[in-house]
């Protein structure tokens, strides 16, 4: 297995460490624009496996996509992060160039690969890959959904003063602040949170996991990597290690929900072949008409792409 990650920044360098230390791939090519800068983290994360006892070579490239050839799958974390101040949309226009280009370039080298986006604008960035890839939708996603539903599940576990290992979730919708938590859909350890919890503590966690990612970015000045970093890495590891997982991954709908011709969160199954089935929950009035909200939303993003698209024509 290769496992190519582009960006060498706080998420790429992250997620191929992560990947390297679980061993998910003989060989991780991590590229960046920078000179020296993937070459340097790469150097430097398989120095570490003497020490933690891997086998996965860590390589890096500045921008020599030759170096990526044949790979199994390509994760995007390249552009820019968000600054206190701005939402995921401001980095829009920036962003969709560079998504676009690693996109050329990557399929150019590895016509077969399954993408993984993450830069962000998350759901619009991932958007913008499909369209540039040619690939089909199964084979191109974005991660958003595990990072937000472990943002829920800690806080919860926190607050229940319990294993986060036991907390199971599904939250839906976009990556940004109208994503959809499904309280309806969280359990500990089988049993409803709804029964172990105050309804006005689960809604406050709610509100906080909705703007998780931004409290982040006010404490540190730039947007979070250590848990984005796992979570993409996760569903690497479904990936390749064929494991038909169940996560809340941002894709394609074609019908589903009621929606089409849009990238959203939703619950998948993933393995080898990308994403192998899109599971549909039965929503109730509510759940679902925040969930139209939460496409809403992110369609009016789209639709700033693909004018922005049209524009450069
Ligand atoms: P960073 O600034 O630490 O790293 C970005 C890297 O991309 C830099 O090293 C830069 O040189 C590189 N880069 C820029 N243009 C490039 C190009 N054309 N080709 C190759 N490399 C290029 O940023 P960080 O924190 O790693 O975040 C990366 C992206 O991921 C941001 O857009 C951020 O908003 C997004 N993000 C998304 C999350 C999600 O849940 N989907 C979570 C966290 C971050
Ligand atoms: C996050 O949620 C900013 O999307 C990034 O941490």
């Amino acid at each position: 297995m290769k496992v190519t990650v582009v960006g060498a920044g706080n998420v790429g360098a992250t997620c191929a460490n992560v990947i390297a230390h679980k061993e998910l791939a003989n060989e991780v090519i991590l590229l960046d624009i920078k000179e020296g800068i993937a070459e340097g983290k790469s150097l430097d994360i398989w120095q570490t496996a003497p020490i933690n006892l891997y086998d996965t070579r860590v390589k890096g490239s500045t921008n020599d996509y030759a170096a990526t050839a044949g790979s199994d799958v390509v994760v995007i974390t390249s552009g820019l992060p968000r600054k206190p101040g701005m939402s995921r949309d401001d980095l829009i226009a920036t962003n969709a160039g560079i998504v676009k280009s690693v996109t050329e370039n990557i399929v150019k080298y590895s016509p077969n690969t399954i993408i993984i986006v993450v830069s962000n604008p998350l759901d619009v960035m991932t958007y913008c890959s499909y369209m540039t890839s040619g690939l089909k939708s199964s084979k191109v996603f974005g991660m958003a959904g595990i990072l937000d539903t472990a943002r829920y599940r800690a806080f919860l576990a926190e607050a229940l003063n319990c294993s986060p290992k036991d907390i199971q979730a599904v939250l839906m919708g976009g990556h940004g602040d109208t994503m959809v938590p499904l309280p309806r859909y969280t359990t500990v350890a089988g049993i409803p949170v709804t029964e172990l919890i105050a309804s006005d503590k689960l809604d406050a966690i709610i509100q906080r996991a909705k703007v998780g990612g931004g409290e982040l970015v006010n404490l540190m000045g730039t947007s979070a990597w250590y848990a984005p970093g796992a979570a993409v890495a996760q569903m690497v590891e479904a990936i390749v290690r064929d494991q038909k997982r169940i996560f809340p991954v941002c894709a394609w709908l074609n019908g589903e929900y009621g929606m089409k011709d849009i990238y959203l969160g939703v619950p998948v199954k993933l393995g080898k072949n990308g994403i192998e089935q899109i599971i549909e929950l039965k929503l109730n009035d509510a759940e679902m008409d925040l969930l139209k909200k939460s496409g809403a939303a992110v369609k009016e993003v789209m639709d700033v792409l693909d004018k922005m698209q049209e524009t450069v024509k």
